[in-house]
C-alpha cells in the first residue's frame, strides 16, 4: 500500500476528475494521500474529501512563500484557527523559495516565522518548501518544536545532512527518476530507509515513464520503484517502512 505524501489534488487543474484519480491511485495500490491546499478553497476542497475517505486522505494546508506579499493578518487568524481545530493534520506547505523572486526575502520569512509558530502552538507537523533557500530556511526551522516534512527534497548532501539531525523526515518526488538528476539519487541512497518519504507534487514534476504528461497521485509508484531500486531493497519493504514513517507523524498527536 503505497504513500503519496504531497499532491495538489484540490487545485483547479486537477479538482475536476478527483473520482477518477482517487479510483486510479487505488488501482496502483496508492491508497494514503496528502492533498496539500495552498489557498482557502482548496482546503475546504480537501476536507470535504478527508470527510468522504477518513481513512485514505490527509490534509495539510499552509500560505505559499511565492504568496508571502499578499497574506494578510487576516489570512493568518484563518490559518491558525483551522490548525488549532485540529481539522487539518500538517501545516504547509510553508517555507522560502529565492528560485522565483529573491525581491521579497523579509516577506517570504515573516510569514514562515509566523506558520512555524501557529505549528508550534497547534502541534502540528509542518510540511516544508525549500527552493535556493536552504541557509535562511534551515536557521528559521530552529524555532520549530514539530515533526518536519522536507517536501521534495532537491538540496545538496550536506544539506540534507544537517535536515536529518533535526526531527525530520525527507520526501522524494519524481525528479529522483530523470536521467540528468546526480543529486537526487545521491541523497536517496544516504537517507536512512527509516527518514524517508515519497510524494508525487501532482500535478507537477511528473516521474519517468509519465514525464511530460500530468502527474497523479498513482504515479507515486514508479518513485518508490527507483527508491527500491537505489536503497538495493525489495520494493514492498520500502513501502512499508513509508507508510509508517508517515503515519509517526501523527501518532505523536
Ligand atoms: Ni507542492
Amino acid at each position: 500500500m503505497l504513500t503519496d505524501t504531497h499532491c495538489h489534488l484540490t487545485c483547479d487543474e486537477l479538482y475536476d476528475h478527483y473520482e477518477e484519480l482517487l479510483e486510479n491511485a487505488q488501482k496502483a495500490d496508492v491508497d494514503l494521500i496528502m492533498i496539500m491546499a495552498t489557498n482557502k478553497e482548496e482546503y475546504l476542497r480537501a476536507l470535504e474529501i478527508k470527510e468522504k475517505y477518513p481513512d485514505r486522505i490527509k490534509v495539510a494546508f499552509g500560505w505559499f512563500p511565492g504568496d508571502a506579499q499578499k497574506i494578510t493578518q487576516e489570512d493568518l487568524d484563518y490559518l491558525r484557527q483551522e490548525a488549532l481545530s485540529k481539522r487539518m493534520d500538517v501545516l504547509g506547505e510553508i517555507g522560502l523559495d529565492y528560485y522565483w523572486d529573491k525581491s521579497f526575502k523579509e516577506e517570504q520569512k515573516a510569514l514562515f516565522k509566523a506558520q512555524i509558530e501557529i505549528a508550534n502552538e497547534a502541534n502540528l507537523p509542518i510540511s516544508i518548501h525549500m527552493r535556493e533557500a536552504s541557509q535562511d530556511t534551515l536557521e528559521l526551522l530552529a524555532l520549530s518544536k514539530t515533526p518536519i516534512i522536507f517536501h521534495c527534497f532537491s538540496g545538496s548532501l550536506p544539506i540534507m545532512k544537517e535536515a536529518l539531525k533535526m526531527n525530520s523526515l525527507i520526501s522524494f518526488a519524481g525528479p529522483i527518476t530523470y536521467k540528468n538528476n546526480k543529486q537526487g539519487p545521491t541523497n536517496v541512497e544516504a537517507c536512512p530507509l527509516n527518514r524517508l518519504l515519497s510524494e508525487t507534487d501532482a500535478p507537477y514534476l511528473s516521474p519517468v515513464p509519465k514525464r511530460g504528461k500530468r502527474n497523479e497521485p498513482a504515479y507515486v509508484t514508479f518513485t518508490v520503484d527507483k527508491i527500491a531500486q537505489l536503497k538495493g531493497l525489495p520494493k514492498e519493504e520500502v513501502v512499508q517502512q513509508i507508510r509508517k514513517n508517515f503515519l509517526s507523524l501523527f501518532e505523536t498527536h
